[in-house]
C-alpha cells in the first residue's frame, strides 16, 4: 500500500488569488474524503496577510473536526510558529506540520527567518507537540533546487533532514518545491538519504513545473519510498518561490501507481469529482494529463 498525503486544500489552493468560501473548500475536503484520501492536509495556521487563501483556518478546519472527524482520516494542518500551534492546539488538531528549506534566501522570503532560525522556531512547536501528544511531520523545501539560490548541495538536504529528525518529526517530506528535480538527481539524493536514515520515514512532495513528477516518484518507488504527496487536479505552488506551479497530480500519481498493482485506496471516479468541484471553483483546467483523458474518454 502506497500512503498518498493529499495536499490539494493547502498547497493547491494557498496560491490561489481568488479567495473561496470556507463552505466551497469543506465540500472539496468531502468529496476527497469520499474519494478514499486518508491523509487530506486541511489548512495552514499562518499570518493572513502572508497567504490571504488560509485566513479562515480557524472557520474551516473546525467544520471538518465536526463534520469530517469521524472517518478516520488524518487532517494535518501547517505551522509556521508557537502562534499558529497555540491555534492548532486550541482547536484540538492532532497532527501538524512544520516547514522550512535548505535554502537560507527561499525561507527569508517565505517565513521571514534564516533556516537556522527557522529551527529555533520549530524546536518551540516540536516541544510543545511532544508535551502535548500531537503528532509532527516535517518539510524541507528547496531539496533539489531553490530559485534563488539554484541547485541545492545533497549535503544540505541531509542536515536539514537530520536536524528536523533530532526535533521529533515521525517523517520528512521532501520538497522539490520549484519543479527543477531530474530522475537522476533524485535517484542520487534519495541514496544519500537512505544511506542516513529509514527509507519508511522520508516522502516525496514533487511540484510538477517541467513534467517530470511522474517520472521522479517511478525512481522514488524503485529507491524504496512508499508516501507520496499530491493535490487533487494538479493545483499548487508556493506564491514565496517564482515560477512554482502545481504539485503533482493525485490522478497522475494514482494511474501510475495503479498501473504498477499499487494499492492507494483511491476511487478515481470520486476523485475525479472532486478535483472538478475545485477546478470549476477556481476556473482552472487540470494540469493532470490523466485526468484530462479521463474526462474526454
Ligand atoms: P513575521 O511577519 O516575521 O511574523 O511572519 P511576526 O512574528 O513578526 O508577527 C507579525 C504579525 O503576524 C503579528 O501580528 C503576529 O501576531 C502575526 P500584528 O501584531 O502585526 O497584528 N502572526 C501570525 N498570525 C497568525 N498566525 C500565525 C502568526 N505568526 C505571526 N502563525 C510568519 C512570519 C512565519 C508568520 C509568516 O512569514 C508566515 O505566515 N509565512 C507563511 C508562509 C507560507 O505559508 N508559505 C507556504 C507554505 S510552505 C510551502 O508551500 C512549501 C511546501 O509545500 C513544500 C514544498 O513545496 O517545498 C510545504
Ligand atoms: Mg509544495
Amino acid at each position: 500500500m502506497i500512503k498518498i498525503v493529499e495536499v490539494g486544500a493547502r498547497d493547491g489552493l494557498q496560491n490561489e488569488k481568488s479567495i473561496l468560501s470556507t463552505d466551497d473548500k469543506f465540500q472539496f475536503i468531502s468529496l476527497l474524503c469520499d474519494a478514499g484520501l486518508r491523509a487530506i492536509e486541511v489548512t495552514s495556521f499562518v499570518k493572513a496577510p502572508a497567504i490571504p487563501q488560509m485566513a479562515d483556518s480557524v472557520e474551516l478546519y473546525t467544520k471538518v473536526k465536526n463534520e469530517l472527524g469521524d472517518r478516520g482520516v488524518a487532517f494535518p494542518c501547517l505551522v509556521p510558529n508557537m502562534k499558529g500551534y497555540e491555534t492548532a492546539k486550541n482547536l484540538g488538531v492532532k497532527e501538524i506540520a512544520l516547514f522550512t528549506a535548505t535554502s537560507d534566501s527561499f525561507t527569508k522570503k517565505n517565513i521571514n527567518a534564516s533556516v537556522d532560525e527557522s529551527f529555533d522556531r520549530m524546536k518551540e512547536v516540536a516541544d510543545a507537540a511532544k508535551r502535548d501528544g500531537m503528532l509532527v511531520r516535517g518539510y524541507v523545501s528547496t531539496a533539489f533546487g531553490c530559485p534563488y539560490e539554484g541547485t541545492m548541495d545533497v549535503k544540505k538536504l541531509i542536515s536539514v533532514t537530520k536536524r528536523l529528525f533530532e526535533l521529533g518529526v515521525y517523517e520528512v517530506s521532501v520538497g522539490d518545491t520549484i519543479g527543477v528535480a531530474t530522475p537522476m538527481q533524485v535517484r542520487s539524493y534519495i541514496r544519500a538519504l537512505k544511506s542516513e536514515f529509514p527509507i519508511g520515514k522520508i516522502a516525496m512532495h514533487l511540484h510538477d513545473t517541467r513534467g517530470m513528477a511522474p517520472t521522479n516518484i517511478f525512481v522514488s518507488l524503485e529507491e524504496g519510498i512508499t508516501t507520496f504527496d499530491s493535490s487533487a487536479g494538479g493545483l499548487g505552488g508556493c506564491p514565496y518561490a517564482k515560477g512554482a506551479t502545481g504539485n503533482v497530480a493525485t490522478e497522475d500519481v494514482w494511474y501510475l501507481l495503479n498501473s504498477q498493482g499499487l494499492e492507494t485506496g483511491i476511487d478515481i471516479k470520486k476523485l475525479s469529482e472532486a478535483s472538478q468541484f475545485i477546478l470549476g471553483r477556481v476556473n482552472r483546467q487540470t494540469e493532470s494529463k490523466f485526468l484530462r483523458a479521463y474526462l474526454n474518454t
